[in-house]
């Protein structure tokens, strides 16, 4: 079977409320519709939206979000055949017969079996290496972060590992199954408030971050995996990178700031905010950072605000799981 843009674990991820969010933007006419979906995380609304036959604007600040958007939506040339051949030969490769190397030594015995992380570092090292096209290397790389996130000894992020040992689970890479979409997609990299001064669109669609919870911390094992500048500092026994540079104004106290900021800047018909009633957790950390007076104020200067909530599994369950939880639309009819 290939790989599917949703074989990912993905805190926040809005897999399944696709048709919510479609339904909560379906009044409005058919057509050349431009979205923009500016904290795209997986890119799962973005493909959804592409199948629909809708151009999209896709965009997240992390590399490794980026690299995906490239495989999945890119525009850039690849040889299928080329592809397969290449994966087939790294998933026949012998663990045993490599040496450690920079991902092995920083991430074995942790995150991987001393075994899997040689194959992945291994694995990674020469896709600097082979010649590739751009689109090629992106389709590959995305590949082998989706498979080295499947075998992750951890509860789904890289917050921290699990405290048992690490089990060889072998590295398996699948070839994407890349859709051709009707729709063009326009792939960026940016803090969304900087992209929201420079796009124009019908449909904005706004998924921040939530809480405290940054998102660079969920995911540094995939982001140093794939940008591959090799740090050699890190953080804490969870070994995370020098990172300040990717931490998101939204799981901080300025973030109703910030939210005011990107929606007077947006040029949109209609803004779709998803957000969630976390206002009491158990962890404080998992406490939403703007209150619903503060969204509903920000959105109400700049059209006719309505609220549509879907009843969804929170993604901490267990103890700090907060009951009755909730995700919510807000659905801004702008005056543009
Ligand atoms: C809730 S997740 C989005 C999930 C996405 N809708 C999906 O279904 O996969 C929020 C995303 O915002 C990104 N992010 C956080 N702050 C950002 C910023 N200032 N600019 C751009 N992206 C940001 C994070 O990297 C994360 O992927």
């Amino acid at each position: 079977m290939d790989l599917l843009i949703g074989n990912r674990r993905y805190t926040g991820s809005k897999k399944a409320l696709l048709e919510d969010i479609y339904t909560s933007i379906s009044p409005y006419p058919k057509g050349r519709i431009v979205f923009a979906d500016l904290f795209a995380g997986t890119g799962i609304v973005s493909a959804f939206m592409l199948g629909k036959g809708m151009s999209v604007i896709v965009n997240d600040f992390l590399q490794s979000n980026y690299i995906a958007y490239q495989a999945w939506f890119g525009c850039g040339d690849y040889s299928k055949k080329k592809l397969e051949r290449i994966i087939a030969e790294f998933n026949s490769l012998n663990s045993s017969k490599l040496k450690e190397n920079y991902f092995s030594k920083i991430y074995g015995n942790k995150y991987f079996s001393v075994s899997d992380a040689k194959k992945i570092g291994y694995i990674r090292e020469k896709l600097e290496k082979i010649k590739l096209t751009k689109r090629e290397k992106s389709i590959l790389v995305t590949s082998l972060m989706y498979a080295t996130d499947k075998i992750a000894n951890t509860v789904g992020h890289f917050e921290h590992f699990l405290s048992k040992k690490p089990q060889d689970k072998g590295v398996l890479l699948k070839l994407p199954h890349i859709e051709p979409f009707i729709g063009n997609a326009t792939i960026y990299k940016m803090d969304a408030n900087k992209l929201a001064r420079e796009i124009t669109c019908d449909i904005a669609y706004i998924d921040p971050p939530y809480n405290a919870r940054q998102y660079v911390n969920f995911y540094h094992v995939l982001e140093n995996l794939v940008q591959w500048d090799k740090p050699t500092e890190f953080e804490g026994t969870s070994m995370k990178f020098k990172r300040n540079h990717l931490k998101s104004d939204y799981s901080k106290s300025k973030a109703p700031m910030v939210f005011k900021d990107l929606i007077d800047n947006l040029q949109a018909k209609l803004i779709v905010v998803s957000y969630n009633n976390t206002y009491s957790a158990k962890s404080s950390a998992s406490n939403n950072k703007i209150s619903e007076s503060q969204l509903l104020d920000i959105l109400s200067s700049k059209g006719k605000v309505t609220v549509s909530e879907i009843k969804h599994r929170s993604f901490n369950s267990g103890k700090t799981d907060f009951k009755d939880h909730k995700e919510i639309l807000y659905i801004c009819k702008t005056n543009l």
